[in-house]
């Protein structure tokens, strides 16, 4: 069964009101559901879940999908695994796996390559010229279980020793150098334990080398930037951690991998590491793929908490829970794990601060509250932080925290706050009062004839009799793909139809505004008639506009008045 074929029987066996309301309240009103749409902040029961057409709307933040994307979308999964997640209740069996990256792609021969090496390291470690390194792992104390759960090795330290391999093997050297391999036909990793990079469908993509002894030269070496290997589109750890980040609800960010290593050995396993760097959007959203909790936990040193306001704010604009675990004397995870064990470390994770408290803490340590200016400034700052706070219990508890910290009375404060928060309501209304879009009547034809279409099979032939002209090219493509769903499979309906289109971003977004408009469901054959004049004249207008223009630009009479006859007889219907 192809993979549309089993979306269907699994959306067909699924009703979409039991899979939504599982998750979040649904009152029935008329002939739908209605429910406080988890995918913006709202109180207000604006999502809608139709049982007869197996899809929901929001009309305030406008998410709108069947079953697959409330699943995807709720429950962080791709398109397979909800597709999968679904199947599994209702009993339907997916034939076939979740396409892996290592094999048949165009980077097939990468990913072969580093995999070829990563053998080849590990082998290294557990020679007689590894004991050294060995050693050193021992003293970090990583056992022969996670070294090799973590794929670590050891590059040699002659010169060429694996570049020799792999030209042998059939590699050229200008590739082994363009993949990061080898520098100058070198080789490029001398005598450095070696940790394997993942990508995050777990394809090897390259490697960090580590120095173990006393030498002066760059901690880690990465390597270089290929087509596979972009450092800000992954996360070190991230194919691994996926699954568990998935049953804890939380996602936990380390800044290196020793960090994220050691978590694992204690049986943390729901963590990623940054590997040196602030997040970037693509990761952001590989994080909210997992989970929309996150409890960032960086090294104790000052650059690892100014990493944390930096990434927490970030994530924070991306509605992301943001916690911050503060780690103290200059530790990191790592450390902080050996010296002070399992059950120190999670206390510590438990007893995270929300973002907010975290950087009004910070606020208040770097503030000299001897200095007026300084600490007027620290007021000003941390009313704003509360004015951006919904709960008003909380709110209250933090100005009195602040009046009692600046020593200043709460009145006062109250009243500043009350200011604030009016200027912050104004925004946020004007914010939510976008413009309303005016459709003209064209639009809306086509928009109500597409409906149609989806919900109605017969009317997609009667369409297709009227030879119309759609002037944009993105309709016109929807409407090739109705039709050709239409004479695949015999029949049609919005939800399946979701299904086929989904990685169609443009077509998705169409079909998105003509489902948030809630358009008349029983269409008669008088009414698509009015549509099809209204789209005619549409098109009838549009080449009347080109004509005109056309005259506009001709020189010559006779051509002119030939032009203005073909634009009278386009008018009178003769054309
Ligand atoms: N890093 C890097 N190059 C460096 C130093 C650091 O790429 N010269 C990246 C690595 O990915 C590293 C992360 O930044 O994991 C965090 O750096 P650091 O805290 O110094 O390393 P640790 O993970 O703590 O490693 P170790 O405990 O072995 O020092
Ligand atoms: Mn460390």
């Amino acid at each position: 069964m192809e993979n549309q074929d089993t979306a269907s029987l699994v959306r067909s066996k699924t009703d979409i009101v039991d899979v939504i309301g599982k998750r979040i309240p649904l009152i029935a009103r008329g002939k739908n559901y209605f429910g406080i749409c988890p995918f913006h902040d709202d109180d207000n029961p604006s999502l809608c879940v139709s049982r007869e057409k197996q899809i929901y709307t929001c009309f305030s933040c406008h998410a709108t999908g069947n079953v697959f994307t409330f699943i995807m979308n709720y429950e962080h999964k791709d398109f397979y695994d909800a597709l999968k997640y679904l199947a599994d209740e209702v009993g339907v069996e997916v034939k076939g796996r979740k396409k892996k990256t290592t094999t048949n792609t165009k980077y097939a021969k990468y990913y072969s390559c580093y995999e070829f090496c990563e053998g080849y390291f590990q082998n290294n470690l557990h020679t007689k010229v590894g004991k050294l390194a060995r050693d050193y792992l021992k003293s970090r104390n990583l056992d022969d279980k996670v070294i090799k759960e973590f794929k670590i090795g050891l590059s040699l330290e002659n010169d060429n020793d694996l570049t020799n391999l792999l030209t042998k093997k059939g590699y050229t050297l200008a590739d082994l150098n363009s993949w990061g391999l080898s520098v100058n036909n070198y080789d490029i990793y001398k005598d450095r334990i070696m940790f394997p990079l993942f990508d995050i469908t777990g394809s090897p993509v390259g490697f960090s080398g580590r120095i173990y002894k006393d030498i002066d030269q760059n901690k880690y070496l990465n390597t270089r930037e290929t087509v596979v290997f972009k450092k800000g589109l992954l996360l070190y750890n991230y194919h691994k951690a996926q699954e568990e980040c998935r049953k804890t609800h939380s996602i936990i960010i380390m800044e290196g991998f020793m960090d994220v290593i050691r978590a694992w050995t204690i049986g943390i396993k729901n963590t990623v590491a940054l590997m040196g760097t602030a997040l970037t959007t693509d990761q952001i959203k590989l994080i909210k793929r997992l989970s929309n909790q996150v409890i960032l936990c960086l090294d104790g040193d000052s650059p690892g908490q100014k990493a944390a306001l930096l990434n927490g704010e970030l994530m924070l604009k991306e509605k992301i829970e943001v916690k911050v675990v503060s780690i103290p004397d200059n530790d990191d995870p790592d450390s902080y794990i050996l010296k002070h064990g399992k059950e120190s470390f999670e206390r510590l994770l438990e007893n995270a601060l929300l973002f907010s408290d975290y950087k009004m803490n910070n606020l208040k340590r770097n503030t000299n509250f001897k200095s007026i200016e300084e600490k007027t400034e620290y007021i000003n700052e941390v009313l704003k932080e509360i004015s951006l706070l919904d709960d008003e219990i909380r709110i209250e508890i933090m100005l009195k925290k602040l009046a009692k910290d600046a020593e200043i009375g709460y009145n006062t404060l109250e009243k500043r706050f009350m200011k604030l928060k009016t200027v912050n309501k104004e925004q946020v209304i004007k914010m939510q009062n976008k413009p309303i879009i005016r459709k003209n009547k064209y639009q809306k034809a086509i928009e109500q004839l597409i409906y149609s279409m989806i919900t109605n099979g017969e009317n997609i032939q009667l369409v297709e009799k009227e030879r119309l002209i759609f002037p944009d090219e993105k309709i016109r493509l929807l409407i090739n793909e109705i039709n050709y769903y239409y004479r695949k499979y015999g029949n049609i309906n919005i939800a399946d139809f979701y299904t086929y289109v989904s990685d169609k971003k443009e077509l998705v977004e169409i079909l998105n505004t003509i489902l948030a408009c809630d358009y008349q469901d029983e269409i008669k054959e008088k009414e698509l008639q009015e549509y099809f004049d209204v789209i005619r004249e549409n098109s009838m207008n549009l080449e009347i506009k080109r004509l005109q223009k056309k005259i506009e630009e001709e020189a010559d009479p006779i051509e002119q008045a030939k032009i203005s006859e073909r634009i009278r007889k386009l008018r009178i219907g003769e054309l």
